[in-house]
């Protein structure tokens, strides 16, 4: 009897766990059927493949789309187009939102939004800080739940987890892994006047130097290793961190951005201005080359594109008012394959970095691999194919990116997600605008036991109270 599928990719080169062999992939109810030789099996769907590489979806577990809102520009459907034409299936949203993710209520009211407006699949960070410790053993096991955000040093937002004692609280309430933002609060206060001396975007990395990251860093290993912990360090910046960090591997993940591997000071804050401007800073070249070699020797766990779509105008306020950020969740697989194609990465590398790391680190069920019974996300690549990436492609509302005007070789063709096809030649496709496809909550091995019931209560943060 002939198989039938509702969707065949056929004849691709396809990132299998492994390597990348040619093979046709059968899809049936969201999920990969069969994959290898299909011979005469039927489908609804068949995509010709023959020339593309069929790699699983990218899962960036770093983006700040702001649901509901802090600037009411960006919003979980502007953000979540951006990530499926890139490429992107999944999304972990940072909890510094307004009103900050950290109590029951705000996190059901994120999930709720997100089921009417995701165009891919996703999950949110609880935020954690000095008021609402009690409750994260809980909202960590919330359906949906990626697990904790900490900010050690302060970014977008009031959210805040600055001092040793809080942080270990936190540590110390829950299990999952802990996602940190790691700069040093005190450092950075102590610093500040650098900033604002002569409104010079080249100052950021300036005050925000290496070893405000460097400390914080250690700092956090340190409280990670008395909680007995496992922790996640976002966006690591410089190769002093990672020089440390090769010896902690044990208890911690390390994530670092396209952003970080591409740009440079000072050549990017001249040419960008404040563009540029994101937290942690992009350092000179010789931390951008040591980064390199912790993603050749295997330090970096995980990429993240740390999305964060700052309108211009917003970006324009001279410097230190103009926040910190730039959009990066469209660009991080077309920037990663240009990179593949100049020789700084293998493609398996590419898709260990965006797809297997992210499954490894938050132990996401059924994605990140193109295996049987897998969700069938796909992000269906041309590797030879030469663009330029330019502003007026990028769907963030705010319309920018710091690698606009900007060559590449490699491209996405095409985005699946669960074996519907949602972009397709730059096009978000008909299933994807009538909402025939759509997004849903990640789902994640630590919470296959039992979700939790969410605590009702409402806390207060700097006179703010956060429902
Ligand atoms: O540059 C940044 N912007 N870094 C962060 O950690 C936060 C982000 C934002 O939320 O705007």
């Amino acid at each position: 009897m002939t198989d039938h599928f509702d969707l065949i990719l056929k004849g691709g080169m396809v990132a299998t766990p492994g390597g990348i062999v040619e093979a046709d992939i059968g899809v049936k109810n969201g999920r990969i059927a069969d994959l290898g030789s299909l011979g005469s099996a039927t489908a609804k769907d068949i995509i010709d493949c023959t020339g593309l590489h069929v790699l699983p979806g990218a899962i960036d577990t770093q983006v700040h789309f702001r649901e509901p809102g802090l600037t009411h520009k960006e919003d979980l459907s502007t953000g979540t187009l951006s990530a499926i034409a890139g490429g992107v299936t999944s999304v972990f949203e940072m909890p510094n939102t307004e009103p900050l993710t950290i109590t029951g209520p705000t996190f059901l009211d994120k999930m709720a939004r997100a089921g009417e407006k995701a165009f891919c699949d996703y999950a949110f960070f609880a935020g954690g800080c000095a008021e609402n410790t009690h409750l994260l053993a809980q909202l960590e096991r919330a359906d949906g739940c990626c697990g904790v955000k900490i900010f050690m040093g302060s970014s977008t937002g009031a959210l805040l987890a600055a001092k040793d004692e809080v942080i270990l609280k936190i540590l110390q309430n829950g299990t999952r892994r802990v996602a940190m933002h790691a700069e040093d609060e005190e450092r950075l206060k102590a610093r500040k006047h650098i900033a604002e001396d002569g409104n010079d975007v080249r100052n950021h990395p300036v005050w925000r130097d290496v070893e405000c990251a460097l400390l914080a860093v250690k700092r956090a290993v340190a409280l990670a290793r008395e909680a007995g912990r496992r922790i996640h360090l976002l966006h690591v910046t410089s190769g002093d961190e990672m020089d440390f960090l090769k010896d902690h591997k044990d208890i911690s993940t390390v994530e670092t951005t396209p952003q970080h591997l591409t740009l440079y000071a000072e050549e990017c804050y001249e040419r960008l201005g404040t563009r540029a401007q994101m937290n942690p800073p992009i350092r000179d070249k010789s931390h951008r080359e040591r980064l390199w070699a912790a993603v050749q020797k295997g330090v970096v766990d995980v990429l993240g594109s740390d999305h964060a779509p700052h309108t211009l105008e917003e970006k324009a306020k001279p410097y230190p008012a103009s926040p910190s950020g730039m959009t990066g969740v469209q660009t991080m697989l077309p920037i990663m394959l240009d990179h593949m194609n100049a020789g700084r990465l293998s493609l398996e590398r590419v898709v260990d970095l965006l797809c297997h790391g992210p499954q490894r680190v938050y132990q996401i069920s059924g994605k990140g691999r193109i295996t049987l019974g897998y969700d069938a996300d796909f992000a269906i690549v041309d590797l030879k194919r030469q663009m330029t990436i330019s502003n007026s492609w990028i769907k963030s509302r705010c319309g920018w990116t710091p690698f606009d005007n900007k060559k590449v070789t490699g491209w996405v063709q095409g985005t699946v997600l669960r074996g519907q096809v949602v972009m397709w030649d730059d096009e978000i496709t008909e299933s994807a605008r009538t909402r025939r496809a759509r997004g849903m909550p990640v789902r994640f091995q630590e919470l296959l036991t039992k979700a939790a019931e969410l605590p009702k209560e409402h806390v207060h943060i700097s006179g703010i109270e956060c429902c």
